[in-house]
């Protein structure tokens, strides 16, 4: 029991997200680095030197050189054992970084310190002020031109509302990039950039920030400025506040540049103490401690056909309490069946690994009979409580399915069927021709490329797909209401889940005001939890 504690607030499970480009792929491949996870720089997206991404199982995403899917890298550093939920860095693929969020306990947001707060940045960030869970921000690429700092704290805090307390201060930027100052220590560190290739840490000198050594490096127009700006952030800015940062209201702000390792590892340690271990989790039967003896997870993302030959899927699994044992039987609460997990594994930096055990925090990949769906709980046989579900995100972009050749029925409905299982896509049928029209949503519009390159290969299924003029969905509240009794429709298609709950698809969100102020007794809603 004690070692299960220990094994558990060790560790810390956390996901990166960013707007493409910000860095976040470099940050990552840092702090793999310096917990001795890879040995080179350039393993984890190497473009350059040809080695593929960890995350590029499909082929499609080697033909377009983009991550499609996310991957779970773990590591240890110092006493602690990491888990980073790598979000697919293309703008088009946020549901499943929308998943992946549920499953983190923290979130480390990688801003561009030339762009500020960016539109990928805002919708992921709007799924963790959902969970409240703690943010911390990571202002990237200091070494190049950049904006003002107090400019970027001001667009978090205007844009994504929520207050910022940087714990160090940037000196100088882009050429002129001269180190960052240390809030707490009082001390600066000086910038030396270490290129990319192997070299672990910047060689990096501190100097206390009242010493004349660190005026004549500066020199005196940055030292005043840098002088004036401590006593504006102490005068003006939030104090650090725990209790704050672990509700999600305050992030703690770090400057510096993960392409030439500054301030990467500064940042690591102070992450590390300022996040914390495995956080309880909400379920029907109330609030689930992660040291409580029985095993227990739930799935949150499903990848089919990593292994094309098989068609095999796999299931991602965050384990929310206890320790998982491969030896044991495990109880999948929706289908009410016990069986063991066949071949758990855990994805590591470079390759999978079949694993024994794990431990709450952790997130292991495991072979999917064919019977669990996103948001599924499992547990120890004998437990039978359910993880809050996860929600279905709204799409954004929708397109008719036509099927091109009638005689693969079957195989159609197969593919479209396991595709929706696995979140990639969402399905709608006609309101009132039902499964005589599909209706694809999607929350990026790649996501139908996907699709259709899917169906062909796999499941050997040609179809066109037909933009369809909405984007925005809504699900009607009363899911016993009648949709053809509304009134005064205009720019909106009425369709039905495979469960046959009622939605309205609309143009804009004019013609969705339109529609509640002539249908009173209507309710929409933006997402549903299932
Ligand atoms: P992402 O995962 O958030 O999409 O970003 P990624 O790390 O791939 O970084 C995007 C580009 O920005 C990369 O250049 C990367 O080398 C560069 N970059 C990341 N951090 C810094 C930094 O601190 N300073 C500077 N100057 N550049 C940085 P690229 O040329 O697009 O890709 P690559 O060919 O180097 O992989």
């Amino acid at each position: 029991m004690a070692d299960l504690t220990k094994e558990i607030t060790k560790r810390r499970t956390f996901a990166i997200i960013s707007h493409p480009d910000a860095g976040k792929t470099t940050l990552t491949e840092k702090f793999l680095l310096y917990g001795g996870a890879i040995n080179t720089a350039g393993s984890v997206k190497g473009k350059a030197n040809s080695k593929y991404a960890v995350s590029d199982w499909m082929e499609i995403e080697k033909e377009r050189g983009i991550s499609v899917t996310s991957s779970v890298l773990q590591f240890n550093y110092d006493d602690y054992c990491i888990n980073i939920l790598d979000t697919p860095g293309h703008q088009d693929f946020s549901e499943d970084t929308y998943r992946t969020l549920m499953a983190a306990d923290s979130a480390v947001m990688v801003i561009d310190a030339s762009k500020g707060v960016e539109a990928q940045t805002i919708k992921l960030f709007k799924v963790c002020v959902m969970r409240h869970i703690p943010i911390f921000t990571f202002i990237n690429k200091m070494d190049l031109e950049s904006r003002d700092p107090f400019e970027l704290l001001d667009d978090i805090e205007t844009v994504l509302g929520i207050r910022t307390c940087p714990i160090n201060w940037p000196i100088g930027q882009g050429k002129g990039f001269k180190g960052v100052y240390d809030r707490d220590k009082k001390d600066v560190t000086m910038f030396k950039a270490v290129s990319v290739g192997g070299a672990k840490s910047a060689a990096t000198t501190d100097y206390l920030v009242e010493s004349e050594e660190l005026k004549s490096e500066i020199g005196d127009i940055l030292y005043d400025k840098l002088l004036e700006d401590i006593e504006l952030l102490d005068g003006a800015s939030d104090d650090f506040d725990q209790e704050k940062v672990d509700r999600g209201e305050l992030s703690p702000v770090f400057f510096g540049s993960a392409l030439t390792t500054f301030g990467v590892e500064t940042f690591l340690q102070h992450f590390l103490k300022m996040t914390q271990s495995p956080l309880p989790r909400l379920s029907d039967e109330g609030v689930i401690e992660p040291t409580m003896d029985a095993f227990s997870g739930f799935v949150f993302k499903i990848q089919a056909n990593m292994n094309k030959a098989h068609h095999d899927r796999i299931a991602f699994l965050r384990i929310c309490s206890g320790k998982f044992d491969a030896s044991k039987d495990v109880y999948h609460v929706q289908s009410g069946r016990k069986f063991k997990l066949s071949q758990p594994q855990q994805i590591m930096a470079q390759d999978r690994k079949v694993i024994e055990e794990a431990y709450a925090g952790d997130v292991i990949g495991v072979f999917d009979p064919g019977v669990f769906s996103i948001g599924d709980t499992i547990t120890a046989p004998g437990k039978k409580f359910r993880y809050e579900g996860i929600p279905t995100f709204a799409p954004e972009h929708f397109c008719r399915l036509v099927q091109l050749d009638s005689m693969k029925r079957k195989q159609f409905n197969k593919g479209v069927t396991q595709l929706a299982q696995e979140g990639a896509i969402q399905i709608f049928q006609d309101y009132t021709l039902g499964l005589s029209e599909i209706i694809v949503g999607v929350v990026g519009v790649l996501q139908f490329d996907v699709l259709k390159y899917r169906l062909e290969n796999e499941y050997g299924c040609d179809v066109r797909l037909e933009p369809l003029p909405y984007n925005y969905i809504r699900w009607v509240k009363d899911t016993s209401m009648d949709l053809n009794k509304l009134k005064r429709i205009s720019d909106c298609k009425k369709v039905k889940d495979m469960n046959d709950n009622p939605l309205l698809l609309f143009a804009n969100e004019w013609s969705i005001r339109l529609m509640l102020e002539n249908n009173k007794d209507l309710e929409l809603l933006e997402f549903r939890k299932n």
